[in-house]
């Protein structure tokens, strides 16, 4: 079959990875995909949002079946058009993907099918969200209702921060219309899990559990990124903690999507945080984490055509899915000043290295080709995955490995996978 991939990230380089294992797959197409995904597919240099664009492409070529990596696209109805066109294609609607599109709504969402959440309010005006603020007790959480590539979150330590934050989000428009609207919410403490799914409409299979590392610099500091690196399993998500869950959060989730008349078929990522209280959600995304796809596909057993197609056809309950029992770390690769000012445009030089290695992957995020050589070409720009007997194992090899690759102004952090010691 002919299998098309939307996005161009280290995320959409897994799941090509990924789909090329599959039997029933003999040509994968990536739009626009990257340097590192047309090792593995035919880029297409069509934008993730022009959707007519995209989808008179897959009739064209008689794609199978589409997999929408990226957020945006499914926010903005890419499912719906690819539907309208009676093109198979695996993730949500529209109207389901405002699960990660409007914070707003999945907290009201939570609040009404009482899904564990920190409290919060959501104001339209910055005069009220100002007046709330007086009295609100501090530390407190802004966000962004929209979506603003990870970044519209503001942890806010005093008061004065925080109405500076009502500034930055709803009168600057650090974020544009995605600020139009914020959520203010509790400030809870704990360890943050990421746990990936599979869902179907009715039937949701938990995938492996990943922790990101958002931060730029060790020890947590310096500003969010889009993530520096991943491991998984997390050794704080316990059997019993999974078991609470699924009770809880992950079915309660599905069931009141299809309540809603937005039945939900595609991936959600839970962002779960390990409060004193019990496991609560900080986020939903509708889509698979990047970078934690760099640390799940490769400890899947499952042909992830079979698991997509289950999706689209609403039969996920007969898949069974299942994940090695091993561990994996993946290691971001950045341009130094990232996420900031950064160069880019060098030679990246090592990459061979892994070829043909088992348990070694190079994942590609911002990568651009010229004249045969790889260069860089953003702020992320590998993610180095390996994998091991343990975590400790994972973290030896997925460093060791970042040493085969060179390039100038090379940026990673050294503590990725740290929190281990502490399990
Ligand atoms: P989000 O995009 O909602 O996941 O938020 C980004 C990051 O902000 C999370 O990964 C957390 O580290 C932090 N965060 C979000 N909401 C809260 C909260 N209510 N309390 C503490 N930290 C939070
Ligand atoms: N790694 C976090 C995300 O994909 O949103």
């Amino acid at each position: 079959m002919k299998v098309l991939i939307v996005g161009s990230g280290g995320r959409e380089h897994a799941i090509a990875w990924k789909v090329a294992q599959s039997p029933k797959v003999d040509k994968i197409y990536c739009a626009p995909g990257n340097a590192g995904i047309g090792q593995v597919a035919e880029c297409v240099p069509i934008g993730a949002m022009e959707f007519d664009k995209l989808a008179a492409f897959a009739k064209e070529k008689e794609i199978d079946l589409t997999v929408i990596g990226m957020d945006d696209p499914l926010v903005g109805g890419i499912v719906d058009v690819f539907e309208k066109e009676g093109l198979r294609v695996f993730g949500p609607r529209k109207n389901a993907a405002i699960l990660e599109g409007s914070k707003a709504f999945s907290k009201d969402l939570m609040k009404k099918y009482q899904i564990p959440t920190a409290a919060y309010e959501c104001f339209d005006s910055p005069e009220k969200a100002l007046q709330y603020l007086e009295t609100a007790k501090m530390p407190i959480v802004l966000k962004a209702d929209g979506l603003a590539l990870g970044k519209g979150v503001l942890i806010c330590s005093t008061r004065e921060e925080a109405k500076e934050g009502v500034k930055t989000l709803m009168l600057d428009k650090q974020f544009g219309s995605a600020g139009n609207r914020i959520v203010v919410e509790e400030f809870m403490t704990g360890r943050e899990v990421s746990v990936l799914s599979f869902v179907d409409g009715d039937t949701i299979k938990i995938m492996t559990s990943a922790q990101d590392h958002k931060r730029a610099k060790d020890g947590d500091k310096g500003l969010n990124t889009g993530g520096m690196g991943t491991f998984s399993p997390s050794p704080f998500y316990t059997k019993e903690i999974d078991e609470i869950c699924k009770k809880t959060i992950y079915q309660p989730t599905v069931d009141a999507m299809k309540a809603e008349g937005r039945t939900f078929k595609g991936i959600i990522f839970f962002g779960l945080m390990l409060t004193e209280d019990g496991p609560k959600v900080l986020e939903y995304n509708a889509r698979f984490g990047d970078p934690e796809t760099q640390v799940v596909l490769p400890r899947m057993k499952n042909d992830i055509i079979d698991v997509f197609e289950a999706c689209v056809d609403g039969t996920l309950d007969q898949i069974d899915l299942q994940f090695e029992d091993n561990a994996a770390v993946c290691v971001v690769l950045a341009s130094d000043g990232y996420p900031e000012h950064y160069e880019k445009g060098f030679p990246i030089h090592g990459l061979e290295a892994f070829e043909n290695k088992s348990g070694y992957y190079v994942f590609h995020a911002g990568t651009k080709m010229e004249n045969g050589t790889f260069l860089t070409n953003g702020g992320r720009v590998l993610g180095v995955t390996a994998t091991g007997k343990n975590l400790k194992e994972a973290r030896a090899n997925a460093y060791q490995a970042t040493e085969w690759i060179s390039f100038d102004n090379k940026y990673m952090r050294h503590d990725i996978g740290k929190a281990i010691d502490e399990a």
